[in-house]
């Protein structure tokens, strides 16, 4: 029997022109929590994520460093783009540079396809270039400037005008698959999510497309052409590829890469942000169609995170370092804040005041608080060890009622990538464990001998329920579940957390009785207001 498809997710692959901000994280974060959860119901999964290493805009930032482009690079992913991984707890399986062989060689070969394929041709191009956004800029793209731009055209996202470009060119026939684009769409309208940027996409694609350079000839830091030595791939058609490269796209028959390519191929999720929206919509899918391959079932644009109500940027020096924030927090609440606080798909902010108030509300008081409460109870009432809870009655019966409830809200939830919904549904069932615990009050049943089974029932609920949170958070949250996971000595008697399925975490009962309970360290501990 076959075997299914894995599920195959991505980010962009990000410009090192500098060190990362927590607008690369987030992104980074979403696909880690979003294949995370994946593997926690049980599916094969393969995470890409990765560095864009060419073009005008790293090789003038080492310009500026004073090095080559390639001891640039080198340097800033070594210091800077992979630690980041580790900052945020991602568990990627693959990381790709645009300057790595596999990557090289594959991409030469794929434009080499589309050319034999008769998609490449040779013509002047000439008009404007914005660095920033390493795109041709097209009349309706730009925006009029202000304060020392003032009267000229600007780049709208990075707010400086582009370079006027004059040189002769190979370009890809972008305009052929204007049709046959707006065919996959209509029938996929699920491809492109959120809604908005469906609509924004179709408008565009409606409007026809024109063809676009696929390569550079004043531009030397790229991969070479096959056909042309004298130019490089254009950088957005040279990073594109790596969702193809990194997965083994070319490779030979009958080898590891090849085979992978079989079992990823297409991308379940190419995740983004709207502002390379149309890189990934438009001229992504045509590409692929061009050299006779599946386009991918969803490029999901999530929004931008802001700073006095502009797009956080590398370019323009706003970037907070994900350090600075997961210092005083921990990856935990940093991955919990942003998936929780900003609707994905729409723009957010970020406040130090709100993140401490969430930290402190939600994590810390709500299930920081209901994990040291239910623990320390079996602790000081049990000596430890978890009694059996059999007769349960409306009260238990609501919670474990809810829980199948939540699970079925989650599910869905984290898989179509809604992820403030799916964290709103298990923290409402945090909520409402804490609600039963103050409402049975058993450190009343605990001074009354007569009440011993009722105690019982209720230090069981409690720890039943922090064992379906710990599985249920475990992709948002890995190291505090971890630890609660611990605390529950749960390892011992159900096996690693990360086997535990989604589909049976609303089953009632895993954690037999008997089973060691420790307190150990809190899992959120308070944090002074910053
Ligand atoms: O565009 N808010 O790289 P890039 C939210 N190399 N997300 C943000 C963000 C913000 N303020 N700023 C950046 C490139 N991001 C190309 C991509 S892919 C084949 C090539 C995130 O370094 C978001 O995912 O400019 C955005 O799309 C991406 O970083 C852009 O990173
Ligand atoms: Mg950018």
């Amino acid at each position: 029997m076959a075997e299914p498809k894995a599920f195959f997710l991505s980010t962009p692959i990000y410009y090192v022109n500098d060190a990362p901000h927590i607008g690369h994280a987030y992104t980074t974060t979403a696909g880690d929590v979003a294949t995370r959860w994946r593997r926690q119901r049980g599916e094969e999964v393969w995470f890409l994520t990765g560095v864009d290493e060419h073009g005008t805009k790293v090789q003038r930032a080492a310009e500026k460093g004073g090095v080559s482009p390639q001891e640039w690079v080198d340097r800033l992913v070594a210091q800077s783009w992979l630690p980041v991984l580790e900052t945020i707890d991602a568990a990627n399986d693959d990381f790709i540079r645009t300057t790595e062989p596999r990557h090289r060689d594959r991409v030469q070969l794929f434009w080499q396809r589309v050319k034999d394929n008769g998609y490449v041709y040779s013509a002047e191009y000439e008009g404007p270039y914005c660095v920033g956004c390493e795109e041709f800029k097209l009349a309706g793209d730009l925006a009029e400037g202000e304060g020392e731009f003032a009267e000229q055209l600007v780049c709208p996202v990075h707010g400086r005008p582009a370079e006027q470009l004059q040189e002769t060119n190979w370009f890809f026939q972008l305009s052929v698959f204007a049709d046959r684009l707006l065919q996959h769409y209509e029938a996929h309208p699920e491809a492109i999510q959120p809604r908005s940027a469906y609509n924004e996409v179709m408008s565009f694609v409606r409007q026809g497309l024109v063809d676009i350079s696929m390569s550079r000839s004043s531009v030397s830091w790229g991969i070479p052409l096959a056909w042309d030595a004298q130019q490089v791939t254009y950088v957005w058609f040279d990073a594109l590829l790596n969702y193809a490269t990194a997965v083994g796209y070319g490779a030979e028959p009958g080898t590891a890469d090849a085979e992978r390519f079989a079992r990823v191929w297409p991308p379940d999720v190419n995740l983004v942000g709207k502002d390379i929206l149309r890189f990934h919509a438009v001229y992504w899918p045509a590409m692929l169609m061009a050299a006779g391959l599946e386009p991918p079932r969803k490029v999901f644009a999530h929004g931008w995170l802001l700073v006095g109500g502009e797009k956080m940027s590398k370019s323009k020096l706003t970037g907070i370092a994900p350090e600075q924030i997961i210092d005083t927090f921990g990856s935990d609440a940093f991955r919990y804040y942003f998936l929780r606080a900003i609707q994905f798909g729409q723009d957010g902010s970020f406040s130090w005041e709100d993140m401490h108030a969430r930290y402190t509300a939600e994590l810390a008081n709500g299930l920081g608080n209901l994990a040291s409460r239910g623990t320390a109870m079996v602790v000081r009432y049990r000596d430890g060890e978890l009694p059996a809870g059999h007769d349960l009655t409306d009260a238990e019966r609501q919670i474990v009622d809810s829980l199948a409830r939540t699970v079925s809200v989650a599910d869905p939830a984290f898989c179509e990538l809604d992820f403030s919904t799916g964290i709103v549904a298990v923290k409402e069932f945090i909520d409402l464990v804490n609600l039963y615990v103050t409402e049975q009050e058993p450190w009343v049943l605990a001074k009354d001998e007569a009440q011993s089974a009722r105690l019982d029932v209720v230090l069981a609920t409690i720890c039943e329920s922090l064992r379906a949170i710990a599985v249920l958070y475990n992709p948002l949250m890995p190291k505090a579940m971890s630890s609660l996971w611990e605390q529950l000595g749960a390892q011992a008697q159900l096996g690693p957390r990360a086997e535990q399925r989604i589909v049976d975490v609303a089953s009632w009962g895993q954690l037999p009785a008997g089973t060691r309970i420790t307190k150990g360290d809190s899992l959120f501990p308070r944090i002074e207001e910053a």
